[in-house]
């Protein structure tokens, strides 16, 4: 009988010829008969320089860490299928598309989706407060298609330029090395395009119950691309099927205090006893132009677009139905990016997006390496040929059959590799425009944060307001002010609540508590002025 090995597809490696030979080797082959001593000169010692066995393993051990993920460190993975509606909504998909998984009713692509939070390192608790990342690699037959998503559906910033300082602000203090409310509001406070995200992010949709019971939203405008070469703006949404559930601050401290992996678990233990977590895929779409029509720009991932003008449609379903067998090899080691797309999908000129297509490659050669593609978890499943060469740890030539191995350059007449037939018209928009650094016109940062803060349900309120206020209490009384100016902006009620609770916990302090009301009244006053 087969048996599996830590690959799961039942092939021996390494040579091993024999399924029953369970023999311990080093990686050179050799048999390993003594596993439990160094080679010394005695029982007591010194060890030998040529302790070659004992220097393989250790070495190898002191490099069984690669570098973490510089955001989203924390997450876990799943492998499955996706299933296409050939429809969107009562269209044929192909009105919007020609990508080809989307086309025919019922064809299957596979997928791996990664989970997982931004913030902490790779052991942190899965109940903390943040976003969380969903990233779906499609396998298509025209090569990989990466959706990297997260939960919530805006971001904090439209303008990839800030990145990095939004990632500084949330992450541990450089010298405490903690994680400190009074910087992150630091930096929202002069930010106020997050005040939506803010809005979600310390409600309970800030803290998902699990990840099966959470949403996708590939958050940045794509393009989809059909066969004469048109394009529409597209937004990508995951609804699951298992509902959605989100934990208040008090609720995941109470798991946390019990198990920091729940999540992790919740994922594995679901998939092992065959309840098997699905999503349909929902695109919203609209024409490609700035649509001046609108209160916001849709390249602004700041903004929802409004379903009644945009209804969501749906385009597919996806399963996940196996785990991985080597968390490392799949799950670590997996590499998203933005800017991996099949034919009939295309890019916006959504900043964001175009600052992450960049990011994520860039990182993955150092993270995982300049070959990172070549690993199973990576490469597409279907045949790759390029002309690209060498580099660290490559193993193999990626070379089609009957390729003439002396010629990895193009073009060639002597047998080397040739450009594929284009499949349909180019997407050829046109741009002209001065060269500028400048914001998009239409930020209306308040509005939809307003929406969303009267849309939350009374207890998600009360827990909104609750770590608001909680989070504000120690910062400086700039931050508090500029963070109540904002609030109020959005919906009056909102600032005066958080206000209120400041006042309250500040009453301890007598003093400050006096100038910080004045404080507060102005601000309120202040901000209700601005008001659109
Ligand atoms: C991971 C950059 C915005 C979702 C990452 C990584 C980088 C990065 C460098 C680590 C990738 C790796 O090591 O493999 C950026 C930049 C952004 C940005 C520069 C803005 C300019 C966003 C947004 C979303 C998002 C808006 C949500 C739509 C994710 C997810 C991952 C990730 C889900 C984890 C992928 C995985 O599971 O491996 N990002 N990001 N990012 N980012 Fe972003």
């Amino acid at each position: 009988m087969e048996t599996q090995n830590q690959n799961g597809n039942g092939h021996q490696t390494n040579g091993q010829s024999s399924q029953e030979d369970q023999t311990l080797t080093t990686r050179q082959g050799h048999p390993i008969s003594n596993n439990q001593s160094v080679r010394t000169v005695g029982s007591r010692g010194p060890t030998t320089l040529e302790n070659y066995q004992f220097i393989e393993k250790i070495t190898h051990f002191d490099r069984e860490r690669i570098p973490e993920r510089v955001v989203h460190a924390r997450g876990a993975g799943a492998h499955g299928y996706f299933e296409a509606y050939g429809t969107a909504g009562d269209e044929p998909v192909s009105k919007y598309t020609r990508a080809k998984l989307f086309q025919q009713k019922g064809k299957k692509t596979p997928v791996f989706v990664r989970f997982s939070s931004v913030i902490h390192g790779g052991h942190s608790p899965e109940t903390l407060r943040d976003p969380r990342g969903f990233a779906v690699k499609f396998y298509t037959e025209d090569g990989n298609w990466d959706l990297v998503g997260n939960n919530l559906k805006v971001f904090f910033i439209r303008d990839a330029m800030k990145f990095p300082d939004l990632v500084h602000a949330f992450k541990p203090d450089p010298v405490t090395n903690r994680q400190d409310g009074e910087r992150i509001f630091d930096f929202i406070s002069n930010t106020p395009e997050a005040m939506h995200m803010i809005t979600f992010l310390f409600s309970p949709w800030g803290i998902p119950a699990n990840y099966r019971q959470m949403q996708g939203s590939g958050v940045n405008t794509y393009k989809w691309v059909n066969e004469a070469g048109e394009g529409v703006l597209v937004k990508y949404h995951w609804e699951p099927k298992q509902g959605i559930k989100n934990l208040t601050q008090e609720q995941a401290e109470q798991i946390q205090g019990k198990n920091f992996n729940h999540a992790t678990q919740d994922l594995y233990d679901a998939i092992e006893r065959g309840d098997f977590p699905e999503w349909e895929l929902f695109v919203q779409i609209m024409s490609d132009d700035d649509h001046p029509e609108l209160d916001f720009d849709p390249l602004d991932d700041t903004k929802l677009w409004p379903t009644d003008q945009f209804p969501f449609l749906p385009v597919g379903r996806m399963v996940l139905d196996k785990n991985p067998v080597n968390y490392f090899a799949e799950v670590e080691q997996a590499a998203f990016g933005t800017g991996v797309l099949v034919d009939g999908l295309d890019f916006s000129d959504d900043k964001m997006l175009q600052g992450r297509t960049l990011s994520y490659s860039d990182t993955q050669r150092y993270r995982v390496g300049p070959n990172y593609l070549q690993l199973p978890i990576n490469a597409p499943k279907k045949r790759v040929a390029t002309n690209q060469r060498d580099g660290q740890m490559t193993f193999m030539v990626d070379a089609a059959p009957g390729q003439n191995p002396h010629v990895n350059y193009e073009p060639s007449s002597l047998g080397g590799l040739k450009e594929s037939q284009k499949v349909g018209p180019d997407h050829t928009p046109y741009v002209a425009g001065n060269l500028v650094r400048q914001k998009l016109e239409r930020t209306n940062d308040f509005k939809q944060a307003g929406e969303r803060y009267r849309l939350h349900e009374d207890w998600e309120r009360d827990d909104l307001i609750n770590n608001l206020v909680s989070t504000l209490k120690p910062a400086h009384k700039i931050v508090q002010d500029k963070m109540i100016e904002l609030f109020t902006k959005c919906d009056e009620d909102y600032g005066r609540r958080v206000a209120e609770g400041l006042r309250q916990g500040n009453s301890e302090q007598p003093v400050l508590a006096e100038t910080q009301a004045e404080g507060v009244r102005q601000a309120t006053e202040d901000s209700q002025e601005a008001q659109p």
